[in-house]
């Protein structure tokens, strides 16, 4: 195989938890189906279990414990983004993964990081913002739910999406099932979008989203032709 035209992509993997996005991702870089690397896992919680498997991968992995920000109840999210910030950029990412990174950012971290942050969230945003998505898609009864991969702003779970994918909730599903089958989706459609990043076929410029040249003024939806 012949070596790929451009570096790869240097990626800094943020999560809080079990890291199967993560995992995904690492795996298509691992493959070659992916230009990139992931060159550091940073973890909020010291016993994510993403943080364990990178580790035992060969892959950085860095605990910033943002229990030790807390202190009387209260939460120094300046001090905490300001280590997070730090191991960011010893990293010297060109993206900033967030795989199931349980924190709210600031807008002045989000600035910093500007069309280099991504997100996938568990909804067909804009519908479903926030937490515990596959809980409130079945009790308002939908049929359909899914996920979104967006570039972050500083609105929560406002940034442009690039790529939904859907799926059915069946009769009988509960949270678990749905989250599962939701997962699914995820771990393609995450990979798929720093592909096209890494192909330089989708770009932020300066706020807006241009893929393969051409302004994207809606999501575009994942099928098994979306590469
Ligand atoms: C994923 O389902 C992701 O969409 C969700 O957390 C899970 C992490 O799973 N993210 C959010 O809810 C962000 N608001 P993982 O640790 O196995 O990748």
């Amino acid at each position: 195989m012949s070596a790929p035209a451009v570096a790869p992509l240097r990626l800094v993997v943020l999560i809080s938890g079990r890291g199967s996005n993560l995992m995904a991702i690492a795996a298509q870089c691992a493959n070659g189906q992916l230009n990139a690397r992931t060159v550091l896992v940073i973890a909020d919680q010291p016993e994510a279990a993403g943080l364990g498997w990178a580790a035992a991968q060969g892959i950085p992995a860095q605990a910033i414990a943002a229990t030790q920000f807390r202190a009387d109840g209260v939460f120094d999210r300046a001090a905490f983004e300001q280590a997070l910030a730090s191991a960011i950029d010893a990293g010297q990412p060109d993206l900033i993964i967030l795989a199931g990174f349980m924190r709210v950012l600031s807008a002045g971290f989000v600035a910093r990081y500007a069309g280099r942050l991504l997100n996938i969230h568990p909804s067909l945003l804009p519908a479903y913002k926030g937490l515990h998505t596959h809980e409130r898609v079945l009790a308002a009864g939908e049929l359909q739910h899914g996920a979104s991969v967006h570039f972050v702003t500083a609105e929560l779970d406002g940034g442009p999406v690039v790529l939904q994918a859907s799926v059915p909730v069946l009769p009988g599903d509960d949270a678990a099932s749905l989250a599962a089958r939701v997962q699914t989706q995820e771990h393609l459609i995450y990979p798929q979008v720093i592909h096209w990043i890494a192909e330089q076929r989708l770009q932020w410029l300066q706020g807006l989203v241009v893929m393969d040249g051409q302004p994207l003024l809606m999501p575009l939806q994942w099928t098994t032709e979306s590469t």
